[in-house]
């Protein structure tokens, strides 16, 4: 099959593994959600994966109040290797291989991320689920995300969530919200539009990595990696 992209980091937020709850691991939402990742790689795409915490534990939330950020931070930080190993189980039931490469060093838990031994095992077809954040408290899953899409050369970042793309509005709140197709970077940052927080942001913008913006379920993801137009792209320029 054709694919537009040959290999991408997903970026999932925590809470698309709670379901209804949005607390905690849910397994049949685990379910689903590998479900869509494994029909991606069945297309032939190599796949870095990058998965928040924010159902377990979020630094910023009111149960982090008056606790020191970079506590709060490292608490989230473990709370995404939590939700590695869900993933990571319920993938390799559903036969794709993985490996769960932390930040934080935890070598009874999984392996440490070495960006080369990363590179290595995404050639050998092995979806790399990116754990511990950065490894470093005041940045999120988002510029984890960033980070890793670039080290490991992938050709696009997805970000899969709730909602199917950028709007200008919130779509729940605002039944008139429209959506975009394509962005520049320029034009999310005068917009506002918070599709990332800044410093993830930054970062893409910095390096020219592109991002989309699209649905978790329904089969977005392989729409996107075949090139077909769904969700919202944000690149440098257009074409
Ligand atoms: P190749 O070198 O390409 O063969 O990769 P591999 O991951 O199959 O080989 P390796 O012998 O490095 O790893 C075998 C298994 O041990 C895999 O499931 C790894 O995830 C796991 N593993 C490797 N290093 C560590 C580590 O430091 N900690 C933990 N917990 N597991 C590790």
């Amino acid at each position: 099959m054709e694919l537009k992209y040959r290999r991408v980091l997903l970026k999932l937020s925590g809470e698309a593994l709670a379901g209804e709850n949005r607390i905690g691991i849910d397994p049949e939402t685990v379910r689903d959600v590998c479900g869509e990742i494994g029909q991606a790689l069945e297309m032939g795409v190599e796949m870095a994966l990058v998965i928040g915490g924010g159902n377990i534990f979020r630094g910023l939330q009111p149960s982090a109040r008056g606790m020191a950020r970079a506590n709060a931070d490292y608490m989230g930080m473990l709370a995404t290797v939590l939700n590695a190993l869900a993933v990571q189980d319920m993938l390799e039931k559903q036969g794709h291989p993985t490996r769960v490469l932390s930040a934080i060093r935890m070598q009874e838990i999984c392996e440490p991320f070495i960006r080369r031994r990363a590179l290595r095992h995404l050639e050998k077809g092995r979806v790399v689920i990116c754990a511990g954040g950065t490894g470093n408290p005041y940045f999120t899953t988002d510029t984890t995300a960033a980070l890793r899409g670039m080290e490991l050369k992938c050709d696009i970042i997805i970000k899969a969530t709730k909602v199917d793309g950028i709007y200008d509005k919130d779509p729940v709140k605002y039944p008139d919200a429209h959506k975009f197709g394509r962005l520049n970077y320029d034009e999310v940052l005068e917009r506002r539009l918070g599709v990332m927080d800044s410093t993830a942001f930054a970062l893409l913008r910095d390096n020219n990595m592109p991002v989309v913006v699209c649905k978790m379920f329904g089969g977005d993801i392989c729409r996107v990696i075949e090139g077909k137009d769904v969700g919202t792209i944000v690149i440098k320029a257009f074409a």
